[in-house]
């Protein structure tokens, strides 16, 4: 006698895992359109900076477009050193974990040539620097114990040399680079990846008003450039991609020369 066949239950695929992600400085510019282009891209986020009423309009319009809540936001100055540690542990419990970290807080003072001012420099240093070895060393050593996990630093070309204009920005954009780099050498035999963002002019509150921006792009597509690059598990990206031969060119102008530019 044949036993009936049972009917096979339909194969389903299942959902992909919702994966998590903190952006620092996720208020406005880069920060903002990395944040909605993630949350398209699958991520739950925690949102960071010190503007709440712009963390709170983002995170509206990005769980108003998701239909639920994959954005909440903390009110966070970078230079609060000390509070850090806790704070991602706080929020690491909120989003049940951690995959993507994303540090992209950073300011800068136009400053005019004849200006020496150690004030704005401190500033300077505080956020895009100190800042990021705050948030960077725990977040590694998570990283590091969980053996996966991917940390994006948002530097800049300006980090390739020192120009006239900026020193302070120019010194800590070089250290955050060379601090990523570090960090990659030291966890990719963990299995985690280090993507350095080495951005060229993007259209934000940063360079609102700045003359002559050579190559220039909006801040939704150095997003989605960083994005790919994230997908791809880059580790060194120019953005707009041109600049990696503008700063090519700029490394080797001799300094008999540069030091004549004025830019
Ligand atoms: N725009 C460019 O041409 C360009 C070029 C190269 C590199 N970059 C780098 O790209 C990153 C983003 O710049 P952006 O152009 O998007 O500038 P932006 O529009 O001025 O945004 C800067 C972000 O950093 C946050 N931030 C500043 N100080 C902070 C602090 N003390 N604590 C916490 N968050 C802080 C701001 O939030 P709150 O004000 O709400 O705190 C904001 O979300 C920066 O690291 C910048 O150096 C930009």
């Amino acid at each position: 006698m044949v036993e009936p066949m049972e009917a096979k239950p339909a194969l389903k695929s299942p959902a992909p895992p919702t994966r998590r992600a903190i952006i620092v400085g996720a208020s406005r510019g880069i920060g903002a359109a990395l944040a909605r282009r993630l949350v398209a891209e699958g991520y739950s986020l925690a949102l960071l900076a010190r503007q709440a009423d712009l963390l709170d309009a983002l995170c509206k319009e990005i769980n108003a477009q998701a239909g639920e809540t994959r954005a909440s936001y903390y009110v966070h100055d970078v230079t609060d050193y000390d509070s850090v540690p806790n704070l991602l542990k706080e929020i690491t419990a909120a989003l049940g974990g951690l995959d993507l970290f994303i540090y992209n807080a950073g300011i800068v003072f136009p400053s005019g040539l004849k200006h020496y001012e150690f004030d704005k420099d401190r500033r300077i240093t505080e956020v895009n620097y100190m800042g990021a070895l705050a948030w960077l060393n725990p977040v590694a050593g998570l990283f590091h114990r969980q053996k996966s996990g991917q940390i994006v630093g948002i530097s800049s070309v300006a980090g390739e040399r020192g120009r006239v204009g900026t020193p302070a920005y120019n010194a800590s954009k070089a250290a955050l680079s060379t601090y990523l780099e570090a960090l990659r050498n030291r966890l990719t035999r963990r299995g985690v990846h280090v993507l350095t963002v080495k951005a060229g002019y993007i259209l934000t509150d940063m360079t609102a008003g700045r003359k002559n921006l050579y190559f220039a792009i909006s801040a939704e597509r150095a997003a989605a450039e960083i994005c790919r690059a994230i997908r791809r598990r880059r580790q060194v990206i120019y953005v707009a991609p041109i600049w990696r031969l503008v700063m090519f060119v700029v490394r080797n102008i001799p300094s008999i020369i540069f030091r004549r530019l004025t830019f």
